[in-house]
């Protein structure tokens, strides 16, 4: 027997979508125009144009549908923007096209499999256009009767609505009953209701009912009482990924296990199964493939396995635009002897686009300082800008922002909203940067639990070791 396949309903899915705040909060998109030209300071984006301008141009691609399947690689040193490039490319995408990011190491979990994890993240990129026909009831209620049992714990009632050609009457459920308080609902009202969901959505007031402005405040919205039958067809588009509709489908997870995200091994049968009927729904026309985009960050923790899985997955019809980042320059490939470019197997690196990053200018980082303390709501005087901007330049760009909240809280015990140099000059003696701490590691030579075992291996691409 053919299986019944769902793909659940929207409300679900705003749920299971939240933004965190963090590191790369200052980013709102790649800061381009629309000629796909890098500005100079745009949309939390700073420098870096040759790369942000690589990203434009793919998303571009994405876009218009044409890139499925192919893959690219940002590589460059620590801390030049390679995981905000990738951040603001999520945001331009806008919230139809899918985006996931994973940092490689994720891939290696107890739970599952790599190549499960690596297919869940995949699939998790492809989106799925759906045209459905819901059923509305649409018209302006009339009365509203609700009764309660003495305990209160029940409720039943009756709802009345009208169009200008017809009235009918409704059972209310607890539920309904519910909704409609929340929603507060009143007679007069214009509403909508979603016949499968059970959701109301309130268009308006009746313009009957507009001699009650006084009574409504200024910002109430008048509508027209809706003409011809109660119950309407309407067409309603939504989107949503080849694993939501796996997890949706799959018997042992069911729906509940997209909040919980702890979504198992999923059968491959079923897999097969849900292609067929995607597939089928193309054909019809009732459904659309969106190939988003998956951001593989730190993409040298993959290894061989995973590599060679990602070769074949990238040749799969339905595969999305793979993004990789790696900031190691000659290094091992996990799982193997030998050494490659960023990690990655040659065969692997034939296939990718590979944009570069390069080491900010001063002028870059004191920019990217400015807009991290507006982030931060901190503020710095002239002075200690160019003092962190100098240190920016000497360690690294990112050793610099963290520096701002350190020095923020030194500032707050002297009972001042200002960083000063001394701030500073505080907060760097107390945070070792990374070369200082290397320097202090081989002055204490011995006195550590651990020493090198054998020569460093894998060099990072600015060249230290
Ligand atoms: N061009 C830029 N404009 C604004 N902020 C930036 C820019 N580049 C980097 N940043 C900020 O600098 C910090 C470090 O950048 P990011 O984390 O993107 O580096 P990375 O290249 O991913 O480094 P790694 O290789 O260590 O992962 C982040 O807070 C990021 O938001
Ligand atoms: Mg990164």
């Amino acid at each position: 027997m053919a299986m019944q396949i769902t793909t659940g309903t929207s409300d679900l899915r705003d749920i299971t979508k939240m933004e965190r705040i963090g590191a790369h909060s200052h980013i709102h998109g790649l800061g381009l125009d629309d000629k796909l030209e890098p500005r100079a300071n745009s949309q939390g984006m700073v420098g870096q144009g040759k790369a942000r301008k690589a990203a434009g141009m793919i998303l571009k691609m994405v876009q218009e549908g044409r890139i499925a399947g192919r893959a690219m690689l940002f590589a460059g040193p620590p801390s030049t923007g390679k995981t905000a490039i990738a951040l603001g490319m999520a945001q331009t995408l806008g919230p139809d096209v899918p985006f996931t990011m994973i940092a490689a190491s994720e891939v290696f979990s107890l739970s599952m499999s790599k190549t499960e994890a690596l297919t869940q993240a995949l699939r998790r990129s492809i989106g799925v256009r759906i045209k459905e026909e819901t059923e509305l009831i649409e018209g302006e209620v009339v009365e509203i009767q609700i009764d309660r049992s003495l305990t209160g714990a029940t409720k039943t009632g009756k709802l009345t609505i009208k169009t200008t050609d017809m009235e009918t009457i409704y059972d209310l459920g607890t539920k309904m009953i519910d909704s409609l308080s929340k929603e507060k609902i009143l007679a007069g009202d214009v509403i909508a209701i979603d016949k499968t969901s059970g959701k109301i959505t309130k268009l308006g007031r009746s313009f009957a009912r507009s001699r009650d402005y006084d009574a409504m405040g200024a910002d109430t919205k008048f509508v027209q009482c809706p003409e011809g039958e109660i119950q309407k067809r309407k067409e309603v588009v939504h989107t949503v990924s080849l694993h939501e509709i796996d997890v949706i489908n799959s018997r042992t997870q069911g729906f509940l296990a997209l909040f919980a995200g702890d979504t198992g091994e999923i059968k491959p049968e079923l897999r097969d199964q849900i292609n067929t009927k995607v597939a089928e729904w193309r054909e019809e026309g009732k459904a659309d493939i969106v190939p988003g985009v998956l951001f593989i960050d730190e993409v040298h923790m993959l290894d061989i396995e995973c590599f060679s899985f990602l070769n074949r997955a990238l040749e799969n019809e339905l595969a999305p635009l793979v993004i990789m980042a790696s900031n190691r320059g000659m290094s091992r490939i996990r799982g193997t002897k030998f050494r490659s470019p960023h990690g990655l197997p040659v065969d692997l690196l034939d296939r990718v686009l590979i944009v570069s990053t390069k080491p900010y200018l001063e002028d870059d980082v004191r920019q990217i300082i400015q807009i991290r303390c507006q982030e931060e709501d901190v503020t710095l005087d002239d002075e200690s800008l160019n003092v962190l901007t100098a240190m920016g330049m000497q360690t690294t760009l990112r050793y610099a922002l963290n520096l701002i909240s350190c020095a923020h809280v030194l500032a707050r015990k002297r009972k001042s909203d200002t960083v000063k140099v001394e701030d500073l000059r505080r907060s760097y003696t107390y945070f070792m940067d990374d070369k200082r701490s290397v320097q202090w590691l081989k002055e204490q030579q011995g006195a550590l639990v651990f020493e090198e075992i054998e020569g460093n291996e894998d060099v990072p691409m600015d060249g230290s070791t």
